[in-house]
């Protein structure tokens, strides 16, 4: 039986209750709340809805969701239907092994800078679910046009690992285009573009000094961005829930790290020794055997000690560069570490935990929670804060204040 649902406003969004999500199903619709009268998206479309979105509803006392007019379509059929057997590849081994192939031979970018009608010399593809499906061929000799059908295109966008270079170049020729070039989004997009494919790289060969200087480099350039337009940090950022990968992951906890301390007001020379810290969080990643961070399923205990490893393989990386302040190392010792002493590797508590240290575990936290995972959905930014400032006492009550302002007009 279908439940009662009622307009709610003028962006047109029904409402209904609660109750009727469906523990174990993913939603077929975006799920927006009420919070002090304003609408936020809650949850992502196909999500599983569990237990901890239930608990989270209820803890926030919520008992009515709302969701887009025009994906109304799919309340009857989903309040019919049962709970979905298998929601994830986790559970599936050949699944999450092809998942894994994908995932290994492509190279995410981001959509916004293939501007409709401009040529390319590479494939594109996108991830959909845990497939990948090619939306455009092209190659050096052969190039293709973007066409808007291929904007539309839902999900993660692709390209071979071996296509890097030639997405390098279209980067710079559409810097170099004067129209592209004084559009400031397309500026911050490029910059925060250019930052992945240069972590990538480190994280390949994390010796390269070349490599150290160039994110040195990018660091300045989406500092510079941020003093001139606060806003910039949304396109700086890979803002929906993106498949994890380590690059875009560094780069997003990078700028908001950055963020953060434009917001407190630290002074530029400091941002930029907290930047290039905080980009290079995860670096020591680089000193990992495959199998451990591509695992399918839950790490063992020995497995999860090498995993906490990083952070201490990561110094060890960067002790090698003399380019790194040496206060830009708090961020990578201290990232893991809680105010309540319950985080790693040292278990350091209060005080004994720098700034540094203190902003990127906020980020790192804010950044993991919204990205998707095989067993994970990403969360939307505002569960996701919820999330972090739900955890008492782990973070900096002052700087999450920050934080949380910071990104309120995310919705
Ligand atoms: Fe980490
Ligand atoms: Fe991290």
């Amino acid at each position: 039986m279908v439940t009662k649902y009622r307009e709610i406003d003028t962006e047109s969004r029904i409402a209904i209750d609660a109750d009727k999500l469906i523990v174990g199903k993913r939603l077929p619709f975006d799920v927006f709340v009420k919070d002090r009268g304003i609408i936020k998206h809650l949850f992502n479309k196909g999500m599983p809805f569990t237990n901890i979105s239930k608990e989270i509803l209820k803890e926030k006392g919520i008992s009515e969701v709302y969701i887009l007019n025009n994906e109304s379509h799919s309340i009857e059929n989903y309040l019919s239907a049962t709970a979905d057997k298998k929601i994830s590849p986790y559970d599936n081994p050949a699944l999450f092994k092809q998942y894994s192939f994908y995932k290994d031979e492509h190279y995410q970018i981001d959509k916004n800078l293939l501007l409709s009608n401009t040529k390319i010399n590479f494939s594109l593809f996108v991830l959909e679910g845990f497939n990948i499906k090619t939306i455009v061929e092209a190659s050096e000799k052969s190039s293709a046009l973007i066409t808007d059908s291929v904007l539309d295109a839902e999900g993660d966008i692709l390209i071979k690992k071996s296509d890097m270079p030639l997405y390098h170049n279209y980067i710079n020729s559409l810097l170099k285009e004067k129209a592209a070039s004084d559009k400031p989004d397309i500026k911050a997009i490029a910059i925060k573009e250019n930052s992945k494919i240069v972590i990538k790289d480190l994280l390949d060969d994390p010796r390269s000094g070349e490599k150290i200087k160039e994110s040195k480099l990018l660091v300045n350039n989406m500092i510079d961005c941020m003093f001139q337009n606060r806003d910039s940090i949304y396109n700086l950022l890979t803002l929906r829930g993106y498949d994890y990968y380590t690059y875009t992951h560094s780069v997003n906890v990078g700028v908001l790290s950055i963020g953060l301390g434009v917001a407190i007001d630290l002074k530029k020379g400091d941002i930029e020794k907290l930047g290039i810290g905080a980009m290079l969080h995860d670096i020591g990643k680089s000193a990992l055997p495959h199998e451990i961070l591509n695992k399918q399923g839950k790490l063992d205990d020995i497995e999860y000690k090498v995993l906490r490893n990083h952070v201490i393989e990561g110094e060890k990386i960067l002790r090698t560069h003399k380019e790194i302040p040496e206060e830009s190392f708090a961020a990578v010792l201290q990232h893991h570490e809680k105010l309540t002493g319950k985080g790693y590797p040292f278990q350091l508590s209060g005080n004994d935990i720098k700034l540094f240290g203190r902003i990127t575990a906020i980020a790192d936290c804010y950044d993991a929670l919204t990205t998707r995972r095989p067993y994970k959905p990403a969360f939307t930014p505002f569960y996701a804060l919820s999330i972090v400032a739900e955890e008492t006492g782990d973070y900096d009550p002052d700087l999450l204040k920050t934080f949380i302002k910071m990104l309120g007009k995310i919705k």
